[in-house]
């Protein structure tokens, strides 16, 4: 255990690359393997894919770095840590509002990401069941048809009774582990976890590249038509850039602030962010081609890896073990990316309110399993509440879509901006270059993309993505009658 600034011996993690473990764990997770191809999916594939690609180099890497940065210097929680970095530079201490908006929106995303959780254990059990009653070989699974397969994914959903109550396990594991600790728990999950992960994710793409459909796919997810590229489709690829590198919610400050002064941060940064965009596309490369060669839909949304791949599964051999395989690792990648959720408002709360860990884990649990049960039930008896119908944006979306469109697509870009003006513009430059660990050119073109790029970028993308939905469509419309005269 380290010791931080203050000489106060805050928890910390055990190594470098418990910290890195830890932190690509809070990176990938559903946002990869669920949100990422379920995106790519709805919004056409490569020009999403290599924009997508293009906002985690040049935004979300040197975001990502300030983001840890702030954490490592305040060594409290996020807004704490802020103020600490804002009190050093002489600037106000109302920068903080940057880390205080993304308690609670990591609060937000925390509720309906269990939710989430939730369906994923439900698959797990499934495939379990299967195996149990009928061996590893094909069994009642194997027998049912494809209808009955895809007819899974909405019964299950359409019952409160499951949705809520399978989002209540999955958030009383999580609470589990933020309880013990850093070091005790949120490690233990990332060290044990993680690596079982990869291993999981290769071996299944590895399995799904001889299936064919391979060439398809890299043509699907790689190739770049700029008429594609719509105001709201760069902003829904920069929106999952930001959730799949979990920033703009303070995610990143937290767990850099239990970063010791031995790590190099630009470096570690680097690691992150291209561990996190390889096995989004990787999980890209293990899904579409099964889709593909099963002849099913892209553009499921949503329910592309719950309702496709599990149809899919079935005409596989040994289909209900590589299931379960599958979901388990969903499962290990879901649940180090909650911890991480969870974390951020258990340590604010901490902070703010000198309690212990344990109280303030299960009071934030409490909060979380009330407004995920009201997202679990915008699939079923709430299904027509539509909260923020008067938002054209959120028109007619359920309160599960709101809290996932609002979060990525407010929170996070807004969380973002100020994070760059505030590195970028407000800190002291020395306490800047001391912490970062970039020297020469490398610093100097960091600082052009945290002071100009970032916040330049993300305002336009921010813009264009909000404008009304008609207006994109209509210039098209226009220009054509005008060739057509
Ligand atoms: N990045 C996580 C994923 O891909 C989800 C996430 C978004 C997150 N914001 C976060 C995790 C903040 C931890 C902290 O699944």
């Amino acid at each position: 255990m380290a010791l931080s600034q203050s000489g106060s011996t805050r928890d910390h993690w055990s190594s470098r690359s418990a910290f890195i473990l830890a932190a690509i764990g809070s990176a990938v997770g559903l946002g990869n393997l669920w949100r990422f191809p379920a995106e790519a999916g709805a919004n056409g594939g490569g020009a999403f894919v290599l924009f997508y690609i293009g906002c985690v180099v040049l935004i979300g890497l040197p975001i990502l770095l300030s983001e840890t940065l702030i954490g490592r210097h305040g060594q409290a929680s996020a807004p704490e840590s802020v103020r600490r970095v804002a009190s050093a530079s002489r600037a106000s201490p109302h920068w903080d509002i940057l880390a205080s908006m993304g308690v609670l929106a990591a609060f937000l995303i925390l509720s309906f990401y269990c939710v989430v959780g939730g369906w994923v254990l439900y698959y797990i059990g499934v495939f379990f069941v299967d195996i149990f009653n009928s061996g590893i070989s094909g069994g009642a699974f194997t027998d049912q048809s494809a209808e009955q397969i895809e007819s899974l994914f909405p019964t299950m959903i359409g019952s409160a009774g499951w949705t809520v109550g399978l989002d209540a396990l999955f958030l009383g594991i999580t609470l589990y582990f933020v309880a013990r600790g850093v070091s005790g728990g949120i490690e233990f999950v990332a060290k044990w976890l993680m690596p079982a992960f990869f291993v999981l994710l290769i071996l299944i793409t590895v399995y799904g590249a001889f299936g064919g459909a391979f060439n398809q796919t890299l043509e699907y997810l790689f190739t770049f038509e700029p008429e594609k590229l719509t105001g709201p489709i760069m902003l829904a690829a920069l929106g999952q850039a930001f959730f799949s590198l979990s920033l703009g919610v303070a995610g990143m400050i937290t767990y850099g602030s239990y970063v010791g002064r031995n790590v190099n941060l630009a470096s570690t940064s680097a690691l992150i962010s291209g561990a996190d965009t390889a096995v989004a596309l990787i999980a890209g490369l293990c899904i579409f081609p099964i889709v593909f060669s099963a002849g099913l839909s892209v553009s499921a949304g949503p329910g592309l890896m719950f309702q496709t791949l599990p149809h899919a599964f079935q005409e596989m051999p040994f289909g209900s073990v590589v299931g379960l395989a599958f979901f388990v690792m969903v499962g290990f990648a879901a649940l180090t990316s909650s911890v991480a959720l969870l974390e951020v408002p258990v340590a604010w709360m901490i902070d703010k309110f000198r309690v212990v860990r344990v109280f303030s884990a299960i009071i934030v649990g409490f909060g979380a399993l009330v407004l995920g049960a009201l997202a679990a039930l915008s699939f079923n008896v709430l299904s027509d509440w539509h909260p923020l119908d008067f938002i054209p944006i959120f028109e007619g979306q359920g309160f599960f879509d709101v809290l996932d469109g609002l979060t990525a697509k407010f929170f996070m870009p807004i969380g973002a901006i100020l994070t760059a003006l505030f590195i970028g513009w407000v800190a002291d430059r020395k306490l800047v270059d001391i912490e970062n660990g970039l020297g020469g050119a490398l610093h100097l073109t960091w600082l052009a993309l945290v002071r100009f790029v970032c916040p330049i970028a993300l305002a336009a993308i921010l813009v264009v993505g909000l404008l009304p939905e008609e207006e994109p469509a209509e210039a098209p419309d226009a220009a054509e009658q005008v060739e057509a005269e």
